[in-house]
């Protein structure tokens, strides 16, 4: 039986995502009783040591956890630190001896977790480094390891980050995590689609029309400017989280739910991606990058002017792409996918339109049919569709069926982080992004990347509008227009 009593390694420890995110979903785990035998080093260069890290940590999950006296000094127990000069091999060496301790004292077997939250350039040095002292092997307990996005920069560097990988640690220890399978809603369009019977039937190119898909964020890049201006919206957002989403909306059905044949699935969308032409990127494809603006009465600053983005960036900050997927299921369905920072809300949602009906009886406008599936926030799922205006006559009129997350107020809910890390200490690797897929949406990106490395156009767009005026052109060339979501969903009634 898999068991997750381990010691969760944290490389890049005093950086931001730990704080934010990894320690806050380990906290959250080990208060509703999932984690049981555990352990957690923390790994950085900073001049740290068990007790300066333990009380960072505490900070940070006071200011962003529910918490007690009681649980942070249980959780912060198991919590230890290590500096070490992670470009040096043999600085790995202190290593050994802090991982027997905490195994022995925590009886974990030897079983653990690296997770590689540090700059990207480490992602290959880290396994190399481990390896030098046998610590990527499984002889005494199993060990894996976590890569955060970005995997690569493009497609031949994620191919070499592989490669350097793979010398050390073999495919079923590497978990590449990419956060929105964790999303509770994301999972749940499987079963959504998987497991009523009368979705399936429809969920093809008969019946849709077409399937937007928005990641739509309100903040901008904020403070990390640096890191964003090398990789855009594309990188960022849309070549990992949202080619996943789309890939969970289009994939046929495994035959089973188990790591190979779900990833199976989702690799063979990603293969079936309609590659992208020059007059695709020319036509079907727009850049843009926000400029200042007031929002709600505050000025906002625009991309050029945010910390550590240089003043001559193109660097986009909202990418909205029309895509086909070539198969039997999707043969013509246009995919309207969009993303962008600082639009009006934060809504993450996909929106499968329905064909109308063969030949209008009661209205020229009927309503459309359409099932918005709320990914984030107020995760909902809605479903449109028309009904008689009471009164004379026979005018139809959109309302909504609509179940909400917050109806299932009993259930506890586990935030991406806590899901994914939770997952990779048991060994599933179900929600990890596997190494065929990744190169395949690399791939189907690259004539993305060569227009901009081109001098390809970025637009501009006023922050808090819903990005350049082309993107409207480019959905409305076919006679359609985007959804323009807020933060709430709004009922029909
Ligand atoms: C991250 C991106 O992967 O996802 C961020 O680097 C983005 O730029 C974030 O803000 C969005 O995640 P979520 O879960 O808030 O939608």
């Amino acid at each position: 039986m898999q068991t997750n009593n381990n010691c969760i390694v944290i490389f890049g420890a005093s950086g931001d995502l730990t704080h934010r995110k990894l320690i806050p979903a380990l906290y959250n785990l080990f208060k509703f009783g999932r984690l049981n035998k555990f352990s957690v080093l923390g790994v950085a260069r900073s001049e740290l040591n068990d007790d300066t890290f333990r009380e960072k940590m505490r900070e940070a999950l006071i200011e962003t956890e529910e918490t007690t006296p009681e649980t942070l000094d249980a959780f912060c127990s198991h919590l230890y630190y290590q500096a070490v000069n992670t470009s040096d091999a043999a600085d790995y060496g202190k290593l050994v001896p802090r991982l027997e301790e905490l195994h022995t004292k925590y009886q974990t077997n030897g079983n653990t977790l690296y997770y590689m939250s540090t700059p990207p350039s480490l992602y290959g040095v880290i396994p190399e480094c481990l390896a030098a002292h046998g610590l990527n092997t499984e002889q005494d307990g199993w060990k894996r390891i976590i890569v955060e996005k970005p995997f690569g920069y493009d497609e031949k560097t994620a191919q070499e980050l592989d490669v350097q990988i793979h010398r050390f640690f073999e495919e079923h220890q590497i978990y590449r995590i990419d956060h929105y399978l964790g999303k509770e809603t994301v999972q749940n369009l499987l079963v959504l689609r998987f497991s009523n019977g009368w979705f399936e039937p429809l969920w093809n190119r008969n019946f849709i029309d077409y399937v937007e898909i928005t990641g739509a964020e309100s903040i901008g890049v904020e403070e990390r400017g640096g890191y964003y201006d090398g990789s855009g919206a594309m990188r960022d957002m849309f070549q990992n989280h949202l080619l996943q989403v789309l890939a969970m909306v289009a994939m046929e059905p495994p035959a089973i739910i188990n790591a190979n044949s779900m990833r199976d699935e989702v690799a063979k969308v990603m293969h079936s991606l309609r590659p992208l032409t020059q007059d695709d990127v020319e036509h079907n494809l727009v850049l843009g990058q926000y400029t200042a603006a007031e929002i709600d009465g505050k000025e906002v600053k625009g991309y050029l002017q945010e910390k550590g983005v240089p003043a001559n960036s193109r660097t986009e900050t909202f990418m909205a792409l029309r895509c086909e997927i070539e198969n039997w299921r999707w043969a013509g369905v246009p995919f309207y996918v969009r993303t962008g920072k600082r639009l009006p809300a934060r809504v993450t949602e996909i929106v499968i339109h329905f064909k109308t009906t063969p030949h209008p009886v009661f209205s020229q406008n009927a309503p459309e049919n359409k099932l918005i599936i709320r990914i984030q926030p107020d995760e909902a799922i809605s479903m449109r569709f028309g009904l008689k205006k009471p009164g004379a006559g026979f005018e139809a009129k959109e309302v909504s069926m609509d179940f909400r997350y917050a109806d299932l107020a009993d259930e506890q809910v586990l935030t991406a982080y806590e899901r994914l890390l939770l997952d990779a200490m048991k060994g599933d690797a179900t929600l990890f992004a596997r190494t065929d897929a990744v190169h395949a949406a690399w791939k189907f990106v690259q004539p993305i990347l060569d227009y901009k490395e081109t001098g390809g156009r970025v637009h501009e767009y006023e922050a808090g509008t819903w990005g350049p005026v082309a993107a409207e052109k480019l959905i409305a060339k076919s006679g359609r227009v985007w959804r323009k979501p807020s933060g709430k969903m709004k009922k029909k009634v």
